[in-house]
């Protein structure tokens, strides 16, 4: 029986193997580790990819929410809005800042809902950070409304986002800043951690550039306190490199989720994500394929005997969940949803073959 990863870390190296290797190579013959052309070019062709006047390379994604926090002034006693259902870096970066994370429930599309972010606003509430899921952005006309009617900010995790947009403007760009993160399984994956941050504000842009290299200014010169989070020169290589076939990784996502949409739309056991043509204010780049299904433990085990390898997003656990955190925080929908939740192979490696024999795996379970 053969089976299907739920992602194929190696495949997609090898796939490009003597162009990838010739990259590093590179790198490596030159001696060019830290700061070099190859992160200048990243940067601005990462800029211009998303629509925005700057972004910086940083070491990871979780780097890239605490700096972006830090330069926009969220700190000691500061509330961040931010849904449960993410990665637990979105909420470790609101708290390592000495602010509070405060958790929300997810709508009906797996993303923050605005009505529910709306009831948890206090006095000492500063930004709404959503978190572009899935390679899906929020509705951002709901939540800037519900930003604009309080005063607050947006900040954004759009880890899972690059080039998923909402009426055409691309997540992370939405707020003061937003957040991306090259981790080996991301849409946009590099060979170990990276990350960036991207800003339309001028001023939070000098302020990020600081933070990110122990605070030296353009001549070298210490002028504020700041962290090493450098994204490595090798990675921004690559990255560049990856950048240039990026819509086509985007149109082969899309094309596995309509073919997911086609063969298993009719089924009431399921709930699919939106498809691709769903909604013409969304464009959705699918960094994962999530469904929620009815049965889904045994589900799960009928696609691992047959091959089929799935994961349960943040390993089963929404953020609030985590107890030895704190949190006493009671969000039903989210316990609901994260009992039905699964995501299936989705990536530009997987065959339509492949997704065929999914489906048919997740029929024949369902009797159909
Ligand atoms: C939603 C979300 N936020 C933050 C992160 C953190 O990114 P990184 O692993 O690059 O630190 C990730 C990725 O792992 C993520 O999926």
């Amino acid at each position: 029986m053969k089976t299907i990863p739920f992602f194929p870390y190696a495949d997609l190296f090898k796939r490009d193997e003597a162009a990838l290797t010739d990259i590093m190579m590179g790198v490596c013959r030159r001696g060019a580790y830290i700061l070099q052309q190859e992160c200048r070019d990243f940067d601005a062709n990462l800029a211009k990819f998303m629509g925005v006047k700057h972004a910086f390379g940083v070491a990871n994604g979780t780097d890239a929410i605490i700096i972006g926090l830090k330069a926009v002034g969220i700190g000691l006693g500061d509330e961040v809005i931010l849904p449960s259902h993410t990665y637990i870096a979105t909420a470790a970066s609101v708290h390592l800042v000495g602010a509070v994370p405060v958790l929300a429930e997810c709508g009906a599309d797996h993303m923050l809902d605005a009505a529910d972010v709306e009831k948890r606003i206090t006095s000492k509430t500063k930004a709404i950070m959503p978190v572009q899921v899935n390679g899906r952005t929020c509705d951002m006309d709901a939540l800037r409304a519900v930003a604009e009617n309080h005063g607050l900010m947006i900040v954004e995790d759009a880890a899972q986002g690059l080039g998923s947009k909402f009426k055409g403007q691309c997540a992370g760009t939405f707020g003061k800043f937003g957040t991306i993160s090259f981790y080996p399984a991301k849409l946009l994956g590099c060979f170990g951690d990276g990350g960036a941050i991207v800003t339309n504000d001028d001023e939070v842009a000098v302020k990020i550039a600081l933070l990110k290299d122990h605070g030296r200014n353009a001549d070298g010169r210490v002028v504020a306190w700041g962290y090493n989070s450098r994204l490595d020169n090798m990675q921004a290589a690559v990255l560049d490199y990856k950048l240039k076939s990026y819509p086509q990784e985007i149109e082969r996502r899309r094309a596995v989720a309509a073919r997911y949409q086609a063969g298993l739309g009719d089924m009431a056991e399921l709930a699919l994500p939106p498809g691709p043509d769903a909604d013409a204010r969304h464009f959705d780049v699918y960094q994962n394929y999530e469904l929620e299904a009815d049965r889904r433990d045994d589900l799960r085990a009928h696609l691992d005997k047959n091959g089929v390898k799935t994961i349960i997003q943040w390993a089963g656990t929404p953020v609030h969940q985590f107890k030895d955190l704190g949190f006493t925080v009671d969000l039903p929908k989210t316990d609901a949803f994260f009992k039905r939740c699964l995501m299936l192979p989705m990536n530009s490696a997987v065959t339509d073959e492949e997704v065929d024999y999914i489906v048919k795996t997740i029929r024949g379970f369902y009797g159909k």
